[in-house]
């Protein structure tokens, strides 16, 4: 979805060809998010005063770095002028309101001499009536987009307080009015030629960050630093940076400051200003106060900048599908107790502690999600009931709410989402929280709207996932959630043994994912075969169920053909009909508690003549394959409720082989985003 990228240089020259690639690169770490136009906007000095110009262009990063400098050329813009101070902002958009066009990309303006622009993830909901009012007082519009009545309101507050004979409004008092007016959702970044080298950053719903770097301490080694220096004017040079997203920051500092809901953050001579709008509850309005820097701390990033870089492999998914091992290390790290002079094998969930005898009292726990976050919840309910005893339900995000589904004080819900940005998940937290659940978040995303408005939860610590498909998220959140399971579920002598199973199974996974990678040419070689096809159906059941419907939205969000995941118990009440020679059909079977339901489903499938491409544990390749000719992938067996982690492995591989072969692209596939942002 959308993604905001600003940089302003305080006391340190920077070259405008300089700022531009700054620019361009925010933007090229923000593509992976899914975007189909960008724009954005530097200064111009024309007669003693800073002009902004604007660049916006539909399609991708390269067309707009071409078109920007095509234009520069024609201008004779020089590259090489510098700018000790200069604020600077990007965008990238991903259509909602009108179709992918320069005019609808961002940044949004005010008039032609660009007085205030705009860079906005988000809706703005009530953006029909605020449009209306700017028309009656001749504003005229030329973009189909939301976001365009906000840089006019702007100017439209800024020219009133200039008429009534107000000249020292400030930058930040024009956006806490404008923001007064604004309902919905949103992240912001404002700049204008009224108030040249400020920028303001303001938030309700949206992510953004507020990333500084002071320039004068580099022996400082980033363990401790001082947030109020950082935050106040006092002259140093310092560079700053606003992103909806903390991949574009890392490379230049580790220290941000997570924008709150209803804060604005005023840039201006090296110093950011935090004020807080008190929203009155049931009207529309509220009163700002300015925070003190003191007030508000500034964080570290935990991310590094190789994580954010494909490093050897040749895109993100193929990376991400082959750090799993360490991916699935990090999420257990420091959770799994094993040994010691006691010798009792436990989980600790630091985020669960305080709240697990409120879980097991519950009549219920829900799992909300959408996507992969879905599918990696219902590979885990299996285990969770087990463990528990405590009925478990299934809700896919946007369908508890178009229902308004019962959500009751007795119940535990969890809340499953990579990004912790997803607004179906998001708005259903906020259904489930005004019902009165105990809410629960299973994140990957440190300081996200969801691990931040849950009660509690535990973060999935698998590392920055770029590929809009994800991969590596998916198998650490299974492992969180079995770890979750093991959590809840009492200790009884009756369990024991199943625990330290299950617990000894998660401490060899990493090195069993690692033997299961190995398929990557055979799942190359299987790619070929099925290069050409229109359609792929996969059966599992039990623990793979999950598999099989991950699997498929693998194949299908990325290779671009035709996949079904089903559940192999409902073959018989439908999809058998699909069944020929021609279609291919994998057949998930591993020796689990329904193997002997698969071992059937399979001579069924071989009966009329299917296509069959059968996963099986290591060794088991000619019992499943009695009654017909069919390709086997061999898997190593694991624990039957971490098979799924092994399982989708695979499957991930097939995919991704699949996307390049047939051509198409891996990492931001067509028309996905990798947080969606908007319902
Ligand atoms: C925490 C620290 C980790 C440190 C460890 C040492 C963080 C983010 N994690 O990890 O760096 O090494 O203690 O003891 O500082 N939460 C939610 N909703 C969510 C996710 C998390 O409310 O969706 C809450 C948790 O309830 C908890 C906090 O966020 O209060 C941190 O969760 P988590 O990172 O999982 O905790 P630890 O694993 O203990
Ligand atoms: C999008 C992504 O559809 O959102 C998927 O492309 C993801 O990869 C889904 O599974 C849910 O996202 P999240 O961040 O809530 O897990």
């Amino acid at each position: 979805m959308c993604g905001i990228f600003a940089y302003l240089n305080f006391n340190v020259s920077r070259e405008r060809s300089y700022i531009l690639q700054l620019l361009f690169n925010g933007l090229r770490r923000l593509e992976y998010r899914g975007y189909d136009s960008a724009g954005i906007s530097i200064d111009f000095s024309h007669e003693a005063s800073t002009v902004p110009l604007v660049f916006r262009q539909e399609g991708n990063i390269e067309t707009l770095v071409k078109s920007v400098y095509k234009e520069v050329g024609a201008t004779n813009l020089n590259l090489e002028e510098s700018f000790s101070t200069h604020a600077g902002i990007a965008h990238t958009r991903w259509a909602t309101h009108g179709e992918p066009a320069p005019r609808n990309s961002h940044p949004q303006t005010s008039d032609l001499k660009n007085e205030f622009l705009v860079v906005h993830n988000g809706v703005i909901t009530n953006y029909e009536v605020l449009k209306e009012t700017l028309v009656r007082h001749g504003f005229t519009f030329e973009s189909e987009t939301d976001t365009e009545v906000i840089p006019k309101l702007a100017k439209f507050i800024f020219d009133n307080a200039n008429e009534e004979g107000d000249k020292s409004m400030t930058f930040s008092q024009v956006v806490l009015e404008v923001m007064r007016h604004l309902e919905g959702a949103y992240a912001l970044v404002f700049k204008s030629r009224h108030y040249p080298n400020e920028l303001i950053a303001c938030k309700r719903g949206s992510p953004l960050l507020l990333g500084v770097k002071e320039l004068t301490e580099q022996t400082n080694n980033g363990t401790s630093f001082n947030d109020v220096k950082y935050l106040s004017s006092n002259g140093q040079p310092k560079e700053f940076f606003f992103s909806s997203d903390a991949s574009a920051l890392v490379e230049h500092t580790k220290k941000v400051l997570v924008v709150e809901d209803g804060e604005v953050v005023h840039l201006k001579d090296g110093g950011a200003s935090i004020f807080k709008f008190n929203h009155i509850k049931g009207k529309r309005g509220g009163t700002f106060t300015r925070l003190p820097s003191i007030e508000r701390a500034l964080s570290v990033l935990e991310m590094e900048v190789e994580q954010i870089n494909k490093g050897k492999y040749e895109h993100y998914m193929q990376k991400e599908i082959h750090e799993q091992p360490e991916s699935l290390t990090t999420s257990m790290r420091g959770r799994l107790l094993r040994g010691g002079s006691c010798k009792v094998k436990s989980v600790l969930l630091g985020g669960l502690k305080d709240h697990l005898k409120t879980i097991r009292r519950s009549r219920r726990i829900v799992f909300i999600g959408c996507g992969t976050s879905y599918n990696a919840a219902l590979a885990s309910r299996p285990i969770l009931e087990e463990l528990t005893g405590i009925p478990v339900t299934m809700e896919i995000a946007s369908d508890l709410l178009d229902r308004q589904g019962p959500i009751y004080r007795e119940d535990t819900a969890i809340f499953v989402s990579q990004s912790g940005e997803t607004a179906d998940t998001l708005l259903a937290l906020e259904y489930a929280l005004e019902n009165g659940a105990l809410c629960v978040g299973i994140t990957n995303t440190v300081g996200s709207a969801i691990a931040r408005n849950t009660h509690c939860g535990v973060h999935v610590n698998a590392g920055c996932e770029i590929g809009v498909a994800s991969t590596k998220a998916y198998t650490s959140q299974i492992v969180v959630m079995v770890m979750l399971a093991l959590a809840i579920g009492g200790d009884t002598l009756s369990s024991q043994a199943r625990r330290e199973a299950i617990i000894d199974g998660l401490f060899e996974l990493p090195s069993k994912v690692k033997e299961v990678l190995k398929l990557d040419e055979e799942m190359r070689d299987l790619a070929r075969l099925l290069i050409a096809e229109q359609s792929l159906l996969v059966f599992g059941r039990g623990y793979n169920h999950a598999t099989a419907l991950e699997g498929a939205l693998k194949v299908k969000e990325v290779s671009l053909m035709h996949s079904e995941g089903m559940l192999a118990g409902e073959m018989k009440h439908g999809p058998l009909a699909l069944v020929d020679e021609t279609l291919p059909i994998v057949v998930i079977a591993p020796r689990d508690t329904c193997f002997s339901k698969q071992q059937s489903v399979i001579q069924q499938l071989h009966a009329r003549k299917g296509r069959l491409i059968v996963m099986c544990t290591k060794g088991d390749a000619a019992s499943v394959c009695v009654g017909g000719s069919c390709r086997v992938i061999e898997v190593p067996q694991v624990e039957d409720c971490l098979q799924p982690v092994i399982n989708i492995v695979p499957l991930q591989l097939l995919a991704y082989h699949l996307t390049v072969l047939r051509g198409y692209n891996v990492d931001q596939p067509r028309n996905l985003a990798k947080s969606v942002t908007t319902q």
